[in-house]
């Protein structure tokens, strides 16, 4: 494609108001226009593209349209022409010939649209302006075709001024082309006294030139062809001419192989009419293809003999005609279309598959595309391929019923057959399904007659007994035109089919005009004989099951409209769930389900997501069913009035803000504004320091996030400071980027009233590389800049706090806050006392025990929020408050509280579940969290996604089966983890044992859990469930201690009202197997075994992951060795080293109060001397052990006492069902199997897996088909990940910095590639992610690592134990996927080439250099390479 014809156009285009239309073979295959005509609206080929325009001119009032297309899309929209729309609108379409197939052009002929051909890139200049005129001219659509063309090239040409001639429409066509001095016919090259002559409808070039030039033929070329000017032709043909050959350019033989072609047919419709201007001795028609360069003379030399001699053919063809596509750019546009085809194909399968998934026996997709039937995947050819089907069925129900009636059989059970056919005849008639063993009956009966004509008339229809469950498949193209479509012929049928819509337009992308598409649900429900179901599997698995089933179920058409965003077919589901994720949030695409069937109008439609869009509300206001929904789903009822009432809004606004001013009023200081942009909260404490010093000082102080500034009011503030950090690279924080991007494109602000400063936090060394160093602090820099060149007046110059600095951001800060009071004129105060801000130990301290006010902000519907105390202490509670950060943006934008939901974890000693406890998990996570379970890497569950009136039903759903949540987070000892040894039932018994006896030991005494959580009834209980927690001996406790004077309280024997300083965590391995990673754990127990008994345990103290980055004085460390404890004093031991953090970790500084730090402060031998003082004994001297890995071992095995049990391979520890894997369902039917009185129960790993043990033999083929049937059996992965684990991350983490859970799978997908080519699939390298440096996945102990610094960008950390034994150190900082895959792909393969035999990458780096040692945690920071 030559560049200067489609600038040319564009250029063109871009002069022209209108909507403009680009079609395109896939969204992944752009069109080159997009980039030059960027406002276009891009339409998909393959779905009628004309018809949306065609719906686009219906309503709107646009002087001219314009499309960019190709030809053979023109050839399959041709019936679309003939509306009155294009009849009687300026449409033009510039239409591209790639495929030389001029043949197009002359089939457009009978429509009488002015039609234009340019053959350079002058040409196209002026052409497609001539395009614009004749439309406007004629009210018509008219169309401007041009092929790549290197002709003319040099002659590139820019047209000045408008469009559009002045008064177009009072012009004559002949005026028009005399303006743009445009000829209908040209001659093209210049021979004396030539007899023959061509009329070439086809590319020109200068070969093709030459070739006529040399054999004296006159060669004339069409420039316009509609009008077809032939009496013009004639003129500017010399009377030294006697034949001429019409000569046309196609691509494809078969419209040119009539007698006549079409060119010629033209011709000689006029030609009587003027033969007096020109009469030729011959006239024949010919046709070429594509002619390679160089081939032209021959080809020429060919048509002239034909045109000479005395009796020519009409009609030969030259060249390679038989092609459709003739060039290199065309053959690769046409392989990226089939391969964008076969993406969108796999993409779809996401839908496919659940449909196969419910039962494949009887499923018929009747258009489903496979490549070599692209013609038969139209949802139009599937529905009559149906009809037809329908046809042939209910005749052979006729026959049958015929049959039956005049019992003409002679097979040996007559009477049976007559019975067996009469049954389904009356089933069949009715719509109910047959069962198959009824039909197989007949068949064998039917298969016994072997002397009726009527049996084996029967037999040869057999298929028939059988019903199909139909399904067509379209694409949301059907959706355009509801009048005139598939969907419309789908619904008005009444027949039992069903279809699904592919609705695959992102959310972000969604038109202005897009409502009509949405219609389609309304439009069929409005129907009213049709069940509509609106789902989207990467927002619900379960919804979309649900529907499926349903809609096979419904005995008549059922339309299934899926929701599948994806901005090109080669997306990854990570983005397609992230559109999802925003579409259902917003209410864009709600999900539902609608069985006009059901006369209970509470059950007739189910909404299944918590927003809906206008019309939807609309419609169900209609049907007088809202209230009923609102009433049933107390979230609907607040999103509802959230939306609606904007009145209310307001008013509540002005309230807060009379208010506020009356507070204000006490204050007799200058005004001052405190806006803060922050991520991670650091700017947010200092904005808020900075108010509470002001409001000391007597200012009129107020703090806010900067988002919640308004652009309009700024001018109107006096005194404004501003506090951002730095986010991304240099990016603003998430709740400043509106208004900073507000700011920035403002046009005419004036701030030359008011005074501000700002103070902006940043890291120098967060992005080190040279080349990043304009990152730092860049937010808060832009941002002074800006609010100068408005002219704001500074208060004082910018601050900058770095955190690399002696005392972080707090060096820069406390330099230049001073310098904004003496601005303010409020530095010379004396005594000012700033109120202090409340730490987390004030919180433990005034939380009664944990309390707070959880019980109340539980209560408080008005928010899906609780309060920040209280997010801390329902930390002890095992409840984290998160909300979804794939659609934190868009809520805001639509001015929405960010999408609120608890993580619930938790406590689960030993890391095991009984069928039954499992069951109920599985049914809270569907009916009280987001559908899926996630395995900790502490060995325990965890929900997701519990929306704040869910809390109390799911935390008392999991008491009901002696499950409880306390001290699975906060600053308690938490879930005690244990080896989960498949293979040794009695050690695994004793060490679950003694792990469920420490952290019963070390438990809170508060009773503020039960009291919050258990106490009462609560609606959403079942029956038995109180009873079961209060007959529980163990678990959180239910009543008050007696303390003296007789008063019931609560005593904490061993925390104390603060608790401890930070988390702290316990596990035990059992050697050789390392699963729990012992090293990183406050305290480690290595059991110790003597005769297959265990005996105690080695204790290490002081592992510990979390650190931040670039802060030197955070670490990670491995665990000291104190010595031998027996195993009955264990629990003892665990408690005394507990006490020792208690009164000596640093409660200050939350960074530095973990275990580890406290003993690296103290020295490991002070250390254990105070522990030994509380002992009041010694630790023994370490017994010997030996540790080999600290991976799982996968598949199955049987222990010493013949149970088997199965390690199951769950990706990240994330139980959900996926079309691919349904490992949830899998698991969840294996525990309905085990609870039928069978063995088994659930462990879990500290790897994130689970396994499923103590299985009996005789259950053991049943629980194999099961984990077969669900792909649960599937261990043969490769090494990497089988050793990998990732951290929870996006979305739900508030930490995160980077993907973790959702992108190592894929990243490791671009690596096993190279394993595989360096013979390592089966080498296990224990690689880890974490989505920040809090090390939730243990990332230091690994050998490859990668722990996330900002979106996309990671930290490479390399040389960590193979079984965990030692720390890893940083090799890279902030790389991204390419540099990521380059040096591991490069160092596996050095691996493979160059190491020592059995040695392990962690270790092979270390001895080759590539990486030094870090022996202990306090040295992970030296020895870092400089250019890393
Ligand atoms: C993901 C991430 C990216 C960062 N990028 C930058 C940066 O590009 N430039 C910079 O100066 N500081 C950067 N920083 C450092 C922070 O701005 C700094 O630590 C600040 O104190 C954080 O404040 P906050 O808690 O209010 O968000 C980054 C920090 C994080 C967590
Ligand atoms: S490591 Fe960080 S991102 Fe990952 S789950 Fe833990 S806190 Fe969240």
């Amino acid at each position: 494609m030559s560049v200067g014809q489609v600038e040319a156009i564009a250029q063109t285009i871009n002069s022209i108001a209108g909507a403009t239309f680009i079609t395109q073979p896939a969204k992944a295959v752009e069109s080159p226009f997009r980039p030059l005509v960027p406002d276009a609206q891009v339409l998909l080929e393959s779905n009628d593209p004309y018809l949306e325009i065609d719906a686009h001119i219906s309503q709107s009032e646009d002087a001219v349209v314009t499309v960019l297309t190709t030809g053979p899309t023109i050839l399959k929209n041709l019936p679309f022409f003939l509306s009155n729309n294009f009849k009687t609108k300026p449409v033009v379409s510039h239409v591209d010939l790639t495929n030389f197939d001029f043949s197009i052009i002359t089939s457009l002929r009978d429509l009488n649209y002015p039609i234009v051909i340019s053959q350079s890139p002058k040409e196209a200049a002026i052409y497609s302006r001539l395009a614009y005129n004749l439309a406007v001219n004629s009210q018509k659509s008219a169309f401007h075709f041009y092929a790549p063309s290197q002709y003319q090239l040099k002659d590139a040409f820019k047209p000045k001024g408008d469009v559009l001639i002045k008064d177009v429409e009072s012009l004559q066509t002949s005026d028009i082309l005399a303006y743009f001095d445009v000829k209908p016919f040209e001659l093209v090259n210049k021979v004396s006294k030539p007899k023959d002559s061509v009329l070439y409808l086809g590319q020109l070039n200068d070969e093709i030139i030459e070739g006529f030039t040399k054999e004296n033929v006159l060669l004339i070329t069409a420039n316009v062809y509609q009008p077809f000017y032939l009496q013009s032709l004639l003129s500017i043909i010399p009377s030294s001419v006697e034949t001429i050959t019409l000569l046309l350019q196609s691509a494809n033989i078969s419209t040119t192989q009539s007698s006549f072609s079409p060119l010629l047919l033209d011709f000689f419709q006029e030609y009587p009419k003027y033969q007096t201007l020109k009469n030729f001795s011959k006239i024949v028609g010919s046709s070429i293809g594509f002619i390679q360069s160089g081939k032209y003379a021959t080809a020429i030399e060919n048509l002239l003999k034909n045109v000479r001699s005395s009796n020519p053919v009409q009609n030969l063809s030259f060249g390679k005609v038989n092609t459709e596509i003739s060039t290199k750019s065309s053959k690769k546009l046409l392989e990226d279309h089939e391969k964008a085809q076969a993406g969108a194909w796999k993409l779809e399968q996401a839908y496919l598959k659940v449909l196969e998934q419910i039962d494949p026996t009887n499923l018929r997709i009747l258009n489903e595309f496979n490549g070599s039937n692209v013609g038969q995947s139209n949802p139009e050819y599937g529905f009559g391929s149906f009809l037809y089907d329908q046809e042939q069925r209910e005749n052979f129900v006729e026959s049958v019923h015929k049959a039956v009636q005049e019992n003409r059989f002679h097979s040996i059970d007559n009477s049976n057959l007559i019975g067996y056919l009469s049954q389904w005849l009356v089933q069949t008639r009715s719509g109910l399904p047959v069962d198959d063993k009824t039909i197989t009956e007949v068949i064998e009966l039917l298969k016994t007659d072997e002397v009726s004509e009527v049996s084996k008339e029967l037999l040869a229809k057999q298929e028939y007994f059988r019903s199909h469950k139909n399904w067509l498949v379209g694409s949301d193209a059907w959706s355009y035109d509801l009048g005139s479509s598939g969907i419309h012929n789908v619904i008005t049928s009444g027949k039992n089919i069903n279809m699904l819509v592919i609705d695959s337009e992102p959310y972000n992308e969604k038109k202005a005009d897009g409502n009509r598409k949405k219609d389609i649900g309304l439009y069929a429900m409005n129907y009213g004989n049709c069940y509509v179901a609106s789902i989207a599997i990467y927002s619900s698995y379960t919804q979309v099951l649900q529907a499926f089933i349903e809609a096979e179920k419904f005995n008549g058409p059922s339309i299934v409209l899926a929701y599948l965003p994806y901005s090109s077919e080669f997306d990854s589901t990570l983005p397609i769930l992230q559109e999802t994720k925003r579409a259902v949030d917003s209410g864009y695409w709600p999900l539902y389900r609608y069985d006009p069937t059901i006369e209970d109008e509470k059950e007739s439609f189910k909404l299944d997501s918590s927003n809906l869009r206008k019309q939807l509300k609309d419609f169900l206001d209609r049907e007088n069913k809202l209230s009923l929904l609102a009433s049933k789903d107390p979230l609907l009822s607040r999103n509802l009035t959230q939306t609606a009432n904007t009145e209310i809004k307001s008013q509540q606004k002005k309230v807060a803000e009379d208010s506020f001013a009356e507070l204000l009023k006490g204050l007799s200081g200058p005004p001052l504004t405190v806006a803060f942009a922050s991520d991670g909260g650091n700017a947010e404490a200092v904005a808020k320091k900075i108010n509470r010093q002001a409001l000391g000082r007597g200012l009129k102080s107020v703090v806010l996030e900067m988002d919640d500034l308004s652009i309009e009011d700024l001018p109107t503030e006096t005194n404004i400071v501003f506090v951002t950090s730095t986010s991304g690279q240099g990016e603003f924080p998430t709740n400043g980027k509106q208004f900073w991007d507000a700011l920035k494109n403002a046009t005419d602000i004036d701030l030359s009233t008011i005074k501000f400063s700002v103070f902006a936090l940043g890291d120098s060394e967060y992005w080190p590389r040279k080349e990043d160093k304009h990152y730092y602090n860049k937010p808060g820099k832009d941002l002074h800049a800006k609010l100068l060149f408005y002219g704001g007046v500074e208060l004082s110059e910018i601050g900058l706090g770095d955190d690399q600095d002696a005392d972080g951001f707090n060096t820069g800060f406390n330099e230049w806050l001073p310098k904004i009071w003496k601005a303010l004129g409020v530095d010379k105060l004396e005594g000012v006392e700033e109120p202090k801000p409340i730490t987390n130990e004030d919180m433990k301290v005034g939380s009664d025990f944990l309390r707070g006010t959880i019980a109340e902000g539980l209560q408080d519907s008005s928010t899906g929020a609780i309060s920040s105390i209280d997010q801390q202490l329902t930390k002890f509670h095992g409840i984290y408050m998160q909300d979804d950060r794939d659609i934190r943006d868009d809520r805001k934008a639509e001015g929405l509280e960010p999408a609120y939901a608890f993580m619930v974890r938790l406590r689960l000693p030993g890391g095991k579940a009984t069928p039954a406890q499992y069951l109920k998990l599985d049914q809270l996570a569907d009916f009280r969290g987001n559908g899926t379970l996630k395995i900790t890497t502490r060995a325990t569950f965890q929900l997701h996604g519990v929306v704040k009136h869910d809390l109390k039903p799911a935390i008392r759903g999991m008491n009901s089966v002696l499950l409880d949540t306390l001290a699975a987070c906060g600053d308690v000892n938490r879930n005690v983890m244990v080896s989960a040894l498949p293979h040794n039932a009695k050690i695994h018994g004793q060490v679950s044992a003694i792990g469920a006896k420490i952290s019963e030991h070390l438990l809170p005494q508060t009773t503020a859990y039960h009291e919050i959580w258990l106490q009462g009834d609560d609606d959403g209980d079942e029956p038995g469930d109180s009873k079961a927690w209060e007959a529980r001996k163990d678990g959180p406790k239910r009543t008050k201690t007696l303390v003296a004077g007789n008063a019931l309280a609560d005593v904490e024997p061993f925390y104390g009202k603060t608790y401890l300083p930070r988390k702290f965590k316990i596990v035990i391995n059992v050697p050789p197997y390392n699963d729990v990673d012992v090293y990183a754990h406050d305290i480690g127990l290595i059991t110790i075994i003597e005769n297959n008994e265990v005996v105690g345990f080695n204790v290490l103290v002081g592992g510990g992951m979390g650190t931040t980055h670039n802060n030197k004085k955070t670490y990670p460390r491995t665990g000291s060795m104190f010595g031998f404890i027996p195993k009955d004093k264990i629990h003892i031991a665990c408690e005394k080293i507990m006490f020792v953090q208690r009164d000596y970790g640093d409660r200050t500084n939350r960074k530095h109060a973990r275990l580890k730090y406290t003993i690296d402060d103290m020295g490991v031998e002070l250390y254990k001397e105070k522990v030994e003082t509380l002992l009041d004994f010694k630790f023994e001297e370490p017994r010997e052990f030996k540790i080999d890995s600290n991976i799982d071992f996968f598949g199955w095995c049987k222990d010493e006492l013949g149970l088997n049990h199965f390690t199951a391979f769950i990706e990240n520890g994330r139980i959900e069902d996926t079309p691919e894997l349904p490992q949830k369902s899998g698991l969840k039917k294996i525990a309905e199997y085990l609870t039928e009185g069978k063995s088994g129960e659930f462990r879990l790993t500290g790897n994130q897996h689970l396994l499923i043990s103590n299985i009996e033999d005789k259950d053991l083929d049943h629980v194999k088909s099961l984990l077969a049937q669900y792909k649960l059996d599937n261990t043969d992965f490769s090494g990497l990940r089988l050793s990998s684990a990732a951290c929870v991350a996006f979305p739900t983490c508030g930490l995160a910095m980077a993907e973790s859970e959702r992108y190592l799978p894929a990243l490791i997908t671009k690596l096993e590639e190279a394993l595989e080519e360096n013979g390592l699939r089966h080498d296990s390298v224990v690689m880890r992610m974490t989505g920040c440096p809090n090390g939730c996945a243990r990332p230091w102990v690994a050998e490859v690592a990668l722990v996330g610094k900002a979106y996309g960008a990671y930290n490479l950390m390399l040389g960590g134990g193979h079984h965990g034994e030692r720390l890893n150190k940083i090799y890279r900082y902030s790389i991204k996927e390419d540099e990521i895959l380059e040096i591991l792909k490069g160092l596996f393969k050095r691996w493979s080439l160059e190491r020592n035999e059995g040695e392990p990458f962690g270790d092979f780096v270390i001895r080759t250099g590539i990486i030094k040692p870090t022996l202990e945690g306090k040295y992970f920071h030296d020895d870092i390479a400089e250019d890393a």
